[in-house]
């Protein structure tokens, strides 16, 4: 794993975005696997701030978001699609035939779901999937002790997670108790992951990620198995881990050409 921590959730989220563009610079026709949540938004606001300036676009890329809530219609303010359109593909120069998100309000979602791995492999795969992690240790909607092996599917949430996203809705009853989410398995095929976590409320979650033993108690710590991870902390996020100084070592004493 590659661990960068930084002092700032902006200065985090600015390194991110670097990630992004190298991967967008360097692939063709590069895809991306995109998420939602308060923590990817001061990354996004990045990508457009490069895309206005001219410096990235995003025309020839394609993506696909990790999760979708039950039941709510793209139009409905808090659904997932919602939260893309309008703080990132409303805003860069995308091309909204190539973004998609699981349909969460699908007639038969089931089929919706082999459809949307299909759509993936079809694509060739995705290049860069973004993470945020649940205060549990949950990826995407995969909760705690979820299959390792599990594809996109229809999962019910935990009551800690429908708890922590009670803030996007205006009571607890509204937070629907069914997801659509890539699987475990579908995250791990993608070609590099990137999570990123800020504050204290996920230390204990990177903690277990990053030094834990690798458990289905905690979804995330699967990502040791990953060939190409970054994880991008800021130092709340970070403060529990053990080798926390080695891991500044090894960011400090790299090669030019493994800097973002
Ligand atoms: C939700 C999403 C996850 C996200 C997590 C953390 O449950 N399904 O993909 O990583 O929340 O969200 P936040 O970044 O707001 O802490």
């Amino acid at each position: 794993m590659e661990i960068l921590i930084h002092d700032s959730p902006e200065a985090g989220a600015k390194v991110a975005a670097r990630v992004v563009r190298k991967i967008i610079q360097t692939k063709v026709n590069p895809v991306l696997g995109l998420a939602t949540g308060g923590t990817p938004l001061r990354m996004y606001k990045e990508l457009i701030k490069m895309n206005h300036a001219g410096e990235l676009s995003l025309q020839n890329c394609t993506t696909f978001n990790l999760d979708e809530y039950g039941g709510l219609p793209p139009e409905d303010k808090r659904s997932y699609h919602y939260y893309m359109m309008s703080n990132l593909f409303d805003k860069i120069d995308i091309n909204k035939d190539n973004v998609h998100l699981p349909q969460g309000n699908a007639n038969d979602l089931r089929e919706a779901c082999r459809e949307y791995e299909k759509q993936i492999k079809d694509a060739g795969g995705i290049d860069l999937q973004v993470l945020g992690i649940g205060a549990n240790g949950h990826i995407g909607f995969n909760e705690p002790t979820g299959s390792f092996a599990s594809r996109t599917w229809v999962k019910i949430l935990s009551e800690q997670t429908i708890q922590d996203n009670s803030i996007y809705f205006d009571k607890l009853e509204e937070v629907p108790r069914h997801v659509v989410t890539m699987g475990i398995a579908t995250i791990m095929e993608s070609r590099h992951c990137m999570l990123l976590a800020n504050g204290a409320k996920k230390a204990d979650a990177i903690r277990r990620m990053i030094e834990g033993p690798v458990s289905a108690s905690c979804p995330a710590s699967i990502l040791q198995m990953h060939q190409r991870v970054t994880i991008v902390l800021d130092d709340e996020a970070s403060y529990l881990l053990t080798f926390k100084d080695h891991y500044k070592w090894v960011e400090k004493n790299k090669l030019d050409w493994q800097l973002y």
